[in-house]
């Protein structure tokens, strides 16, 4: 059942390039997007105002990765919130908002109970599931499901990356029928888009060195990860995997919050996992970052860099370098966590834990 694997987890890290070919199978015609599950009449995704994004935990920073995506092509302002926060604060949600739920599962309560609020305030939502006939997107105006067949283990890792896949379809497609990106550029997106799987397979193909990583790291009682952009949200998801399943204390930080705060963390020996975009997409974003390993780095840290092939700025300043294949800034998001992904999986089965059922964990929420 394990596929010769140690756990469902790895299985399901394993199973990326194939899940996320099979989000994106069948939605490009002729190089224009065909979402045929979206079931909104497009003069009301021409008239939206504002995008809402919910969701809980991983669905919810794929949500943030989102966010850039959209903002970016659709120029449409959008929020992403815990679906927990946004249903208790009496939100500005009307006709003009379109809300998009996130849930693998399709039935976490706390994004169920968003979904009924929003409704009921006039606003459509779209599910973006991955189980077929759950609560979630049965309850939505339209669901575009995900693709990636059955997530078994408790952390999530294909769904993610199936959902982060959604989202920049999503975001295409509104681009489309709002006129926000010509025809050639959506196809010019598409097409690198549909590298990715190739390029899932790569990173995964190359996942010895990180495997290593983690077994030497089993003893780690705290580790940092930063990003900026879409690097965010996956430092983020970074933390979340190894809370969830290795047990060791993990946080995630925007690296430009670093002197705010978080900087005071570092000790000498202080892991820090440091996610750099494209040295090829904005200069400024890029030596930022690298600016954020050196100052980490000059306060005692221990730097484990996820940098673009080819990128050489980092190795001055880099305790150990993964490689990830050049991508679009924005694409990035799907290959730079899945070193973090198995880093977690890998150092939890080391230190002999129940990788696919964390303690007090449950794989749907479907309480409050
Ligand atoms: O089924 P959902 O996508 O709605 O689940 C949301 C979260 O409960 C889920 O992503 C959780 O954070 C996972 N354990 C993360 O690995």
């Amino acid at each position: 059942q394990k596929g010769g694997f140690d756990s469902f987890m790895a299985k399901e890290i394993h199973e990326q390039a194939r899940a996320v070919a099979d989000t994106l199978r069948g939605r490009l015609e002729d190089g224009a997007l065909r979402l045929d599950e979206m079931d909104i009449d497009p003069s009301v995704l021409r008239s939206i105002d504002k995008i809402v994004v919910v969701a809980c935990g991983t669905a919810a920073n794929a949500g943030a990765v989102a966010k850039y995506a959209i903002e970016h092509w659709c120029r449409i302002p959008t929020e992403v919130e815990l679906a927990h926060e946004f249903r208790y604060r009496d939100p500005v949600v009307t006709e003009k908002t379109l809300v998009v739920a996130i849930s693998q599962s399709g039935e976490t309560m706390d994004t169920l109970m968003a979904v009924r609020h929003a409704r009921e305030q006039g606003a459509k939502v779209i599910a973006l599931c991955n189980t077929r006939g759950s609560t979630i997107p049965r309850e939505a105006d339209a669901a575009l499901y995900l693709h990636v067949g059955p997530e078994i283990a408790v952390a999530s890792t294909k769904a993610y990356l199936g959902q982060i896949a959604a989202c920049y379809l999503l975001g295409l497609f509104l681009a489309q029928v709002r006129g926000n990106l010509y025809p050639d550029e959506i196809a010019a997106l598409m097409a690198d888009l549909e590298q990715i799987p190739d390029q899932i397979q790569q990173v995964l193909d190359s996942s010895a060195q990180v495997e290593q990583l983690a077994r030497d790291m089993q003893d780690a009682t705290s580790v940092l990860f930063l990003g900026r952009h879409v690097g965010y949200p996956t430092a983020m998801e970074g933390a979340l995997k190894l809370k969830e399943i290795a047990y060791i204390h993990a946080e995630g930080f925007a690296a430009g919050e670093l002197k705010h705060g978080p900087i005071a963390l570092v000790e000498e020996g202080q892991p820090v996992f440091v996610i750099v975009p494209s040295p090829n997409g904005r200069h400024s974003l890029h030596s930022k970052v690298v600016s954020n390993i050196q100052e980490v780095r000059a306060r005692g840290a221990r730097t484990l860099v996820i940098a673009e092939e080819g990128d050489d700025a980092v190795l001055p300043f880099a305790d150990e370098v993964i490689r990830v294949p050049a991508t679009r800034t924005l694409f990035a998001a799907l290959l730079t966590v899945i070193p973090l992904q198995i880093f977690s999986c890998e150092l939890a089965t080391a230190k002999g834990l129940d990788v696919d059922q964390p303690r007090n964990l449950a794989k749907s929420v479907t309480v409050e």
